[in-house]
């Protein structure tokens, strides 16, 4: 059994990250394809380093560029490895334009495909990453969704339950097999000169936000109100793509809101588990702030993860400042008792045993 796993952006590199260690552990036949969507040091090296993963075997440097330009340069890069290398099960993750390439190639070549999170609809066609997982879901022979609910929406769509997985989702595993270490190796709140429980992480990077001044000035206003109110800093760790439109835009930064480099897993899962309230538009830290009982405020309309919503950790706030501190206000006062809807750490071990069979992965 010959295994591809492909990936391109931060979160893939870190939701692959159990599947990938334990492939290591039972020296399975894999290799990595990276297609280069995320290439700056501290949004893709740092995490193998951090990781300790092996290098890609192949990285096909595709860099920034237009949806199109972007997925159709993986396609064809794709191709010609897959073709070369002829695994038996291509494996993708999440509903970045890495994805839909991986998926689409392995597709056109008749490999067949797992989808790690599948099942995951914000019904807002808008969204590049909304397309980006309905066509991925729909090139693939293996479905591994997160919950019960993705199931059920595979389910709804047509899909036969035979090739449907619940699994958990990978990011459970990766902040329980990591927030030990980080303890261990990181200490960024003496770094920046935080008390636990005294400041408030932001992040934002979402292409409907982010590439709108409006949305932005709403978001940092809104932290801003909030910092004020609660006289608490706010740490932003800022991703590239708004860095770039901040700069476009010449935004000035408001007071008590530091900007501060994107941070390496470890030193993220130590803000993040250590925060008063998180406020974000990221998928992945939707997740793990409910994972790590920290309430959450999300920076958009809608969400694909309303299980982090139904247990009560997470609110949706859009971008409106008056409704982010509403919002905010709100979750302050939650009890965080909530339980993890999302897996039990376990979910790379049970993908791979789908994949490749019982005997091997313990
Ligand atoms: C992509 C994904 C998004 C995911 C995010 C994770 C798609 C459609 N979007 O968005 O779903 O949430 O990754 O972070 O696949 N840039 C750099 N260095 C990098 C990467 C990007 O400077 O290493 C800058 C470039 O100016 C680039 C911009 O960020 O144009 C956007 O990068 P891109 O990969 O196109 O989209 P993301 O916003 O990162
Ligand atoms: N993350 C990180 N450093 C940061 C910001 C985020 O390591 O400065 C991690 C975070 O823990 C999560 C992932 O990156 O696992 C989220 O990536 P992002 O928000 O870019 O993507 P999304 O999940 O929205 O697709």
């Amino acid at each position: 059994m010959r295994l591809s796993i492909i990936l391109g952006t931060r979160p893939e590199i870190i939701k692959m990250s159990s599947i990938i260690r334990k492939c290591g552990e039972l020296k399975l036949d894999y290799f990595i394809i990276h297609t280069g969507q995320h290439y700056s040091y501290n949004m893709d090296k740092l995490f193998f380093e951090q990781l300790e993963f092996p290098k890609p075997k192949y990285n096909l440097d595709v860099g920034s560029g237009t949806h199109g330009e972007q997925t159709g340069k993986m396609l064809a890069g794709i191709e010609k490895i897959l073709q070369k290398e002829n695994p038996d099960v291509v494996l993708v993750e999440g509903d970045t334009d890495t994805v839909l390439a991986g998926a689409l190639a392995a597709h056109k070549l008749q490999i067949k495909i797992g989808h790690v999170e599948a099942g995951l609809r914000s019904y807002d066609r808008r969204m590049p990453e909304e397309i980006n997982r309905i066509l991925t879901d729909h090139c693939s022979d293996l479905l591994f969704p997160p919950t019960e609910k993705s199931k059920e929406i595979l389910l709804e769509e047509g899909f036969d339950k035979k090739i449907i997985f619940v699994t958990g989702n990978t990011i459970v595993d990766a902040v329980y097999q990591n927030l030990e270490l980080a303890n261990k190796k990181v200490n960024i709140l003496k770094d920046l000169s935080l008390e636990q429980n005294d400041y408030l992480l932001v992040t934002a990077h979402r292409e409907e936000n982010v590439d709108t001044k409006e949305n932005i000035e709403g978001i940092l206003k809104g932290a801003e109100l909030l910092s004020e109110e609660l006289n608490l800093p706010v740490i932003y760790p800022i991703h590239p793509r708004t860095r770039k439109r901040l700069e476009e835009f010449n935004i000035i930064i408001p007071k008590g809101i530091n900007l501060i480099d994107p941070t390496g897993f470890l030193e993220f899962l130590q803000l993040e588990a250590n925060a008063k309230l998180i406020l974000t538009d990221s998928g992945a830290v939707q997740e793990e702030a409910c994972i790590l009982k920290v309430p959450c405020v999300t920076l958009r309309d809608n969400t694909e993860r309303p299980e982090t919503i139904d247990v009560g950790g997470n609110i949706l706030a859009g971008t409106n400042p008056e409704k982010i501190l509403e919002c905010s206000r709100i979750m302050l006062n939650k009890e965080r008792n909530w339980e993890n809807p999302l897996g039990d750490g376990k979910a790379g071990d049970k993908i791979l045993k789908i994949i490749i069979g019982d005997k091997e992965v313990n």
